[in-house]
């Protein structure tokens, strides 16, 4: 790319769901970088793309059929595309399939939709997944705008992450993306999909069955926009909408420009978890504006977003809900620090020769927020404010590196208050592993009244029902669960299942929580639900935990194989790429 670089993507692809396929042309715009040898070739990256043919030319009414080269596939990168070009040439138009077993897209059959009736396909490009469907230069640096033709079957609706141009036949649909973005922002979901307008810019998209507890769940999604602008600067990408996609989706949430791609599993009833699409919605500013140029960078992301989440939380909800959340994402942090190696405890990760995903921990995530929090705290809400709108104004539509923004940081923050910045060891926040020295340490009351129940009722102190339940909210359930010792056994999670009803619980934070403990303890009466969570749910932050855990015992490992079995078509592949792993290790 430093040489020939993509500029736009142009698709035109028709969806078949019974070959589980995607097939047709990309036709991208490239550039040659001012200086550039005239026989550089097009380099792209590939992975599993079947390439019928690919042609090149100076425009595309003048395209002439060329070589290319694709070299074996490498199991992290995949493949590398040349496509040899002529000195004048411009456009590139690959005419291609995707393979059935794509790592960005899963192809879902109706059975395994809530409405059971036509079929479902999304996909999920980050990290470096949009290679799996699109021939592209798949790197966060690269940024693209695009333009996409998608041809399905008759009652099915397409979304992109994209602004949706009409189109006058019902089968074909068109979309534009006339802002840079980073190819892993390139997003397609197609099934029996409605809407309903949460605000004037936003709305919300979801299979019929769900459109009415999603519009409910997410009311407040348009004072989350307001939030966000009336201190970082404006919303730039026209609308703001929401999937709710199948309950097979892997991540909680992904941050798809103008849409939210978001599991089914946050329809709490209650919006007790809708931290979450303000997390995605904050993306809208701290990764598709301002971007990671290389995966090295993901806590410039991650880390933004994490505490821009926490920012709008505490606009709408309260300073009390925002500080539960900054505990327990503390929490969650210094428990996977005690299981990291030191190498991936860093915020700016060595990742040479491993998939970026590996780099996906709460390093980046809860780190990062905490560097800010600090940072916020040594200089002041209104200057530390102040900065970040310059921050994401300044570097809009591109994609920076950790160097770019520490530059940033000091030219913009640090030099307006030389003595607090003398306070910040950027070299431990940036390089160092574990917690710096100084930070600003999150503090919850509420967090705490509750973790002295969990010690009383430990220590036998509290009986179960003696616990005041009556008011606590989903995070405080969670950590009343996080704070109980790991070694209860079956008796003991029986007298709180019969105390506090946990059985009975539906929240998914809680009920995750509730089956860890279960496995732990062998509660054998949570064993149905298990199985039932573990079948329908594909989030991978819940079923990897309670997987690995299965995995530590050898009545555990039976069951986990036998559950594993059932469940393994109905999960996404990148899913199934960790879970492989976890159920049936490679023998060493
Ligand atoms: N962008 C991430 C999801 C992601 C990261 C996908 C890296 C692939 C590679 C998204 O914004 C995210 O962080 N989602 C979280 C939820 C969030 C509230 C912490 C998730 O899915 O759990
Ligand atoms: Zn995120």
């Amino acid at each position: 790319p430093a040489e020939v670089v993509v500029r736009h993507v142009s698709l035109d692809l028709h969806v078949d769901f019974k070959e589980r396929e995607l097939v047709g042309t990309v036709t991208l715009q490239i550039e040659r970088a001012p200086g550039a040898s005239t026989k550089t070739p097009l380099i792209l990256d590939a992975r599993e793309l079947r390439i019928e043919k690919a042609e090149a030319g100076p425009s595309v009414e003048k395209l002439h059929p060329t070589v290319i080269d694709l070299t074996t596939p490498q199991p992290i990168l995949g493949s590398k595309l040349t496509i040899w070009i002529q000195p004048k040439d411009s456009v590139v138009r690959i005419t291609y399939k995707t393979s059935p077993n794509a790592k960005a897209l899963q192809w879902l059959e109706p059975k395994l939709t809530k409405g059971k009736v036509k079929p479902f396909l999304f996909t999920q490009s980050q990290a470096i997944q949009a290679r799996s469907w699109i021939p592209i230069q798949d790197s966060p640096g690269v940024r693209v705008t695009y333009d996409a033709t998608i041809w399905v079957g008759d009652g099915l609706k397409v979304l992109m992450s994209a602004k949706a141009v009409p189109t006058t036949e019902r089968m074909r649909f068109h979309f534009r993306m006339d802002h840079l973005i980073p190819p892993y922002l390139i997003a397609l979901a197609v099934g029996d999909l409605g809407f309903r307008e949460l605000g004037p810019r936003t709305g919300v998209w979801a299979e019929p069955g769900t459109l009415d507890r999603a519009a409910s769940e997410f009311v407040d999604v348009e004072k989350m926009v307001k939030s966000v602008e009336s201190r970082f600067g404006k919303y730039r990408w026209g609308r703001y909408d929401i999937v709710v996609l199948p309950p097979s989706f892997p991540f909680g949430g992904m941050e798809n420009p103008c849409l939210t791609f978001a599991t089914p599993t946050i329809l709490a009833g209650d919006r007790s978890l809708v931290s979450l699409i303000a997390h995605e919605l904050a993306h809208s500013w701290s990764g598709n504006l301002v971007t990671n140029a290389t995966w090295r960078d993901f806590w410039l992301n991650e880390g933004f977003t994490t505490y821009l989440e926490q920012r709008i939380i505490e606009d709408l909800y309260g300073r009390e809900r925002a500080d539960i959340e900054r505990v327990l994402g503390l929490r969650d942090l210094q428990e996977e620090l005690a299981t990291l190696p030191a190498a991936e405890q860093i915020l700016h990760i060595d990742l040479a020769g491993r998939d970026p995903d590996d780099g996906v921990t709460r390093v980046p995530y809860e780190k990062g927020a905490l560097f800010l929090s600090t940072l916020e705290a040594a200089f002041g809400r209104e200057r530390f404010d102040e900065f970040l709108l310059g921050y994401f104004d300044r570097h809009a539509f591109k994609s920076i590196t950790t160097a770019d923004f520490l530059d940033d940081l000091k030219a913009n923050l640090f030099a307006k208050d030389p003595k607090a910045a003398r306070g910040i060891d950027l070299v431990e926040w940036i390089e160092k592993p574990g917690l710096p020295k100084h930070f600003a340490m999150p503090k919850s009351p509420a967090l705490d009244a509750v973790d002295k129940q969990a010690a009383d009722w430990t220590a036998g102190r509290l009986s179960t029902v003696q616990i005041q339940s009556a008011k606590w909210s989903t995070q405080e359930w969670v950590r009343f669960l996080q704070s109980l010792p790991t070694s209860l056994d079956a008796k003991r999670l029986a007298e709180l299942d019969r105390g506090l009803k946990l059985s009975d619980q539906h929240n998914v934070e809680i009920v995750g929580q509730w089956l860890l403990m279960s496995i732990r303890g062998d509660y054998a009466a949570s064993y149905p639900k298990l199985e039932t969570f573990l079948i329908e749910i594909g989030r991978r932050k819940f079923i990897v935990p309670l997987y690995k855990e299965l995995m530590k015992t050898a009545a555990g490992r039976e069951l986990a194989k036998a559950i594993y079995a059932k469940a393994r078509p109905g999960y996404h592949p990148i899913a199934v790429g960790t879970l492989d792993e976890i159920v049936n290790p490679p023998a060493k």
